[in-house]
Order: structure tokens, then C-alpha cells, then sequence
């Protein structure tokens, strides 16, 4: 039986950038939220050392300092009109907050509490600044929380453990009309129409073995927009943040070397004064996580295998530990049985931020080719791309952008619901492709379940489109998805049942997961250049002259795929050689 609804505007997701879209709609216009998680257990839950602006409290600071930083940390294929965006709305995103209750970290003063962070610098480069605002290393999560709460007195509609799976149009393709929906509680599919939608559901880090992403980023929001035909930008640009805890891939956050951690190899060198003389372990990501990989590869690793280096954080005060860093030194003990008062922690890269992701423009409105936008279509937050982290993002700049571009979410959908005087009308039989994908999986006999065609895409993805990628082994990778595609084209499930059929869901979301990582390695493949988190030792130099334009990947009737491409937004910062 398929159940419909009528809203104006529907957010598919409710992690910080969709429950920041729902208050802005909230008692605005008739909005409904729809997660496939109970809302706080989102993953922006798992951001932990804090939320960047200017705010200056504890030593000179500026937005255009900031926006400098993003644009040279993007490696310059950050657009430059929606950084200025970021950065200076960034300082009233933070007091909002405050205002909406979130318990920030304080200084003795009782301004809120600012750290440095990687890649964050005072005027343009010369030292590391205090620019993240933090609530102990639980940012994120009392980011989601203080946005629930305010939702909740907001009286938001929410359809937690509903699944969106599918995108709807009007019949000639033209406008938005809604989503379909598969409720996990009793496997019915439910059709939302809607003049607004906003995708706000996460990013898609499954698709690596060691990730400090939750089981549930499986890029479903993208992968169902995908499959419409609209475009997906920039996904060879996957961040490995450095500090994963060895072979698991928890995050360590970042804040620990803010905080004053040093990294140091098997000869207990701190080996970051080499590779970023400046700001050392504090330069950006993609720099400290291919200086890890150097390390290891040159035999400078520690363990038996060689295989991670150390998080010192040994030389700290214990209170300040404590304070500070209460989850790091604790998923140190609970997960690796490491004291980190008095032990260096094992840690490696770890597959953690999708910076590409759904086109939109700086009103989270998606592009559906270059240089149009798709009426009544917008997203935001990691699922999105705008591009305000380019070829790689910033620490702390994720929890900024959710909050920033979540509300201009929420603000354009509003204003397209209420400019649109009636809903789109449906297309023909709008659940039947979904239940033709969900019948083909239950009813496949002699297919294989989705759990070992998922970990060869783990696996091999780890190997072959990392830190470090080659010509070579992207091509492997090319050639091992598609033989993946291969065998999920007949995937099955034990669980033929109604309820709670976490086998199907599992089954589906691999599909999601196989058709981005083909979108990841074909861009890396085609990206003949080196640029922020993209390495290819075979074109180990930044080329400007040919890759200054962001990528544009479409999915072809067939299958296959179609590139594009689209210039970066320049502004101020001219791109010039990235030193730290
Ligand atoms: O290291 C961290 O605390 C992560 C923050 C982020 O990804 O922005």
C-alpha cells in the first residue's frame, strides 16, 4: 500500500545542515523532515574539535584571514563567492548557537573558548590562530543536539527511520514534486510531495575499509540524484583526515593537535617540521595525511608492520587532557588500550570528508548542468557541494558550512515554496521504479548478499584510491568496480521480510555506494594533475593551466558516465604555490 503526504517543503536528513534548514521552515511553511536515523544519532554527532570563526577572542583575528585560509586550503578550486559567504557569516552562525543554548567551552573571561586548527593561520600565513570554537572535543555533537532541541520546540514533523530512495519530478522533468520514501518499521513506501526539497543527507565514506564514518554514510542522497541525471561535482576530492586510530579508522580529532599533540615516527622524530616548517602538525589535511603515508612508505612507521605513526600527546598536563580532550584520550584507552598520559597514541589516515558531492550555488540551489539550477531543488552540508572546501577542506570548516549553508537552504526553499502557487503533479505510477529495485533484490535467488561484494569495495578502494593514487591503480579500481557492478546486478537477501529488513536496506545502499565510487576513481582517473587531496604521483605537480575547473560527472542512461565541467568562482586570492 503506498502512503502519500503533502508538504510544502520536504528535508531529507537530520544531521546539522537539514535540522538547520528545519528551523529556518519551521512555522514558515509546511515542512517535513525525513531521516533514515533517528536525528540524534546523525553523524554530524561525531565532529568533535569545533566550528571556526573570527570571532577574535583571544588574539587579532579576521573573516578575510579565514577566507584566505579556505581558499589556499582548497588548494584554490574552493569558490571564492561562496567562501566570503562562509567566513563572514560565520561569526553570527557561532553566536546563534550560543544564543540557542549550545554549551560551548569557555575562556576564564566567558567568551566562548577558540583553539587553533589545522591549516587556520593569522595574517595569511604567518602563525597559527585560535579560531575554532569548541565545546570540549564534542562540538558536533552538541551541535546536533542544541538544532534538535530547537526543533523540537519548533514542533518540526520528523519521519525518522524513513529511507528516501527516490527523487520525483513533474512529468515533463521540469520541476521539483517530491521524494518516495521507504519506512523501515513496516517496509511500506510513501510518496511526499513537495514544492521544496533539500537534501541534507550526509556523506558517503563507507565506500573505504578504514573510515571514520559511520555505517550509515552510504551516499544516498547523491547516489538518488545521481541516478536522475543530475550531475555529482568534484568526487575525486576524498579526504583522509590523518589521525584515524590505527586499522580502525575512529577519529581522533584534530583538536589534539591544537591542543599541542605532536606526530612523531619510529625514530621519535617529529617529522611535520620537515613538510610544513611554519605551522608544522598543524598544517591542513591533505598535506599531514600524505606526509603519514611518506613516512610509512620510507620505513619510518612504527609497529611490527611499520604501518602508523604516534600522536604524542605524552608532554600535556594531564588536566588539560582531561578538559580538552576527554573523547580522544578515551577512545585511545577503550579502542587501542593505550594510556595517552604516558603513551604515544598508533594512528593512520582514515578515509573522513567527501569535499565534492551535489552541485549547488551559494543558496544550496542544485545545478543540473553548469550553468542552470533545478527549480525546487536545493542541498546542503556534506552531501552537497558548493564549493566551499574545493580540493580540501579545513578542519572545522564542516560544522560551518551545515550551519551557514543549511539556513540558506532552508531560506531558498521557503522562497520557492511560497512563489510556487501550486504542487508539481506527479509522475505516472511515482513508486514504481523504487519497488522495481526493492522486488528485484528480494526476489534474486542465485546472486551472493551484499556483505561480500561490499568489503572487496572496501578493500580494494583502500588500495587503490588513496592518499597516494596512480594511473595504474585507478585503473585497477576501474576495472574492479565494474566487475563489482557485475556481480550486484543479481545481489540478494536472506531477510525476505516487511520490518526492520536492514539486509535490504544494506543491499540497497551498496548499490549507492558502487555507483559513487565509480564517480570517485573515473574523476581521479581523468584529473591528470595533483590538487589538494587528489595526489597522482604519475602528475605530481598542480596544473592551473588545464584543472582550474571543477568536475562534472552525469550518469548515462546505460550506465556509463559522462564528464564535464565547470569553472571555480576566483575572487580576491590569486592561486599561488601552497607552503606552510
Ligand atoms: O578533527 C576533527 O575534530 C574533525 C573536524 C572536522 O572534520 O572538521
Amino acid at each position: 500500500m503506498i502512503t502519500s503526504h503533502t508538504y510544502d517543503v520536504v528535508i531529507v536528513g537530520a544531521g546539522g545542515a537539514g535540522l538547520r534548514a528545519a528551523i529556518e521552515c519551521a512555522g514558515k511553511v509546511k515542512t517535513a523532515v525525513i531521516s533514515k536515523l533517528y536525528p540524534t544519532r546523525s553523524h554530524t554527532g561525531a565532529a568533535q574539535g569545533g566550528m571556526c570563526a573570527a570571532l577574535g577572542n583571544l588574539e587579532d583575528d579576521k573573516w578575510e584571514w579565514h577566507a584566505f585560509d579556505t581558499v589556499k586550503g582548497s588548494d584554490y578550486l574552493g569558490d571564492q563567492d561562496a567562501i566570503d559567504i562562509m567566513c563572514k557569516e560565520a561569526v553570527d552562525a557561532v553566536i546563534e548557537l550560543e544564543h540557542m543554548g549550545l554549551p560551548f567551552s569557555r575562556n576564564p573571561d566567558g567568551t566562548i573558548a577558540q583553539r587553533p586548527f589545522g591549516g587556520h593561520t593569522r595574517n595569511h600565513g604567518e602563525a597559527p590562530v585560535r579560531r575554532a570554537c569548541y565545546a570540549a572535543d564534542r562540538t558536533g555533537h552538541m551541535i546536533l543536539q542544541t538544532l534538535y532541541q530547537q526543533c523540537v520546540k519548533r514542533d518540526v514533523e520528523f519521519f525518522n527511520e524513513f529511507y528516501v530512495l527516490d527523487f520525483l519530478t513533474s512529468p515533463d522533468g521540469t520541476e521539483t514534486a517530491g521524494v518516495v520514501a521507504y519506512e523501515q518499521r513496516t517496509g511500506a513506501l510513501h510518496v511526499f510531495r513537495a514544492k521544496s526539497v533539500v537534501f541534507a543527507s550526509g556523506g558517503f565514506g563507507k565506500m573505504y575499509k578504514v573510515t571514520s564514518n559511520a555505517h550509515a554514510l552510504t551516499g544516498d542522497g547523491p547516489a538518488v540524484i545521481y541516478r536522475r541525471g543530475f550531475p555529482l561535482e568534484d568526487m575525486e576530492f576524498f579526504q583522509f583526515h590523518p589521525t584515524g586510530i590505527y586499522r580502525l579508522g575512529i577519529l581522533l580529532s584534530e583538536a589534539a593537535r591544537g591542543e599541542g599533540g605532536i606526530l612523531r615516527n619510529s625514530d621519535g622524530e617529529r617529522f611535520m617540521e620537515r613538510y610544513a616548517p611554519t605551522i608544522k602538525d598543524l598544517a591542513p589535511r591533505d598535506m599531514v595525511s600524505r606526509a603519514i603515508r611518506q613516512e610509512i612508505n620510507e620505513g619510518r612507521g612504527c609497529g611490527d608492520d611499520g604501518e602508523y605513526v604516534l600522536l604524542d600527546l605524552t608532554h600535556l598536563p594531564k588536566e588539560q587532557l582531561d578538559e580538552k580532550l576527554p573523547d580522544v584520550t578515551e577512545f585511545a584507552r577503550t579502542y587501542l588500550g593505550v594510556e595517552p598520559y604516558t603513551e604515544g597514541v598508533p594512528i593512520q589516515p582514515t578515509a573522513h570528508y567527501a569535499m565534492g558531492g551535489i552541485p549547488t550555488n551559494v543558496d544550496a540551489e542544485v545545478r543540473v548542468s553548469p550553468d542552470r539550477v533545478f527549480p525546487g531543488l536545493f542541498a546542503a552540508g556534506e552531501c552537497a557541494s558548493v564549493s566551499v572546501h574545493g580540493a580540501n577542506r579545513l578542519g572545522t570548516n564542516s560544522l560551518l558550512d551545515i550551519v551557514v549553508f543549511g539556513k540558506r537552504a532552508g531560506l531558498g526553499a521557503i522562497r520557492h515554496a511560497t512563489q510556487t502557487p501550486r504542487h508539481a503533479d506527479l509522475p505516472d505510477a511515482p513508486t514504481a521504479p523504487l519497488a522495481e529495485l526493492l522486488d528485484r533484490i528480494i526476489s534474486s535467488t542465485d546472486g551472493e548478499p551484499a556483505v561480500e561484494i561490499r568489503r572487496e569495495l572496501q578493500d580494494t578502494m583502500n588500495d587503490n584510491a588513496q592518499v597516494f593514487r596512480t594511473g595504474e591503480t585507478l585503473t585497477e579500481q576501474m576495472r574492479i568496480l565494474a566487475a563489482l557492478q557485475d556481480r550486484y546486478a543479481t545481489v540478494t537477501v536472506d531477510d525476505k521480510g516487511k520490518t526492520y529488513n536492514t539486509d535490504l536496506l544494506e543491499a540497497v545502499e551498496l548499490g549507492h555506494l558502487l555507483d559513487l565510487a565509480e564517480t570517485v576513481v573515473e574523476g581521479a582517473l581523468n584529473r591528470t594533475e595533483s590538487r589538494g587531496a587528489h595526489y597522482r604521483e604519475d602528475f605530481a605537480k598542480r596544473d592551473d593551466g588545464n584543472w582550474m575547473k571543477h568536475t562534472l560527472v552525469y550518469r548515462e542512461a546505460d550506465g556509463t558516465r559522462r564528464l564535464d565541467y565547470r569553472p571555480v568562482t576566483l575572487g580576491r586570492y590569486e592561486p599561488m604555490e601552497r607552503k606552510y
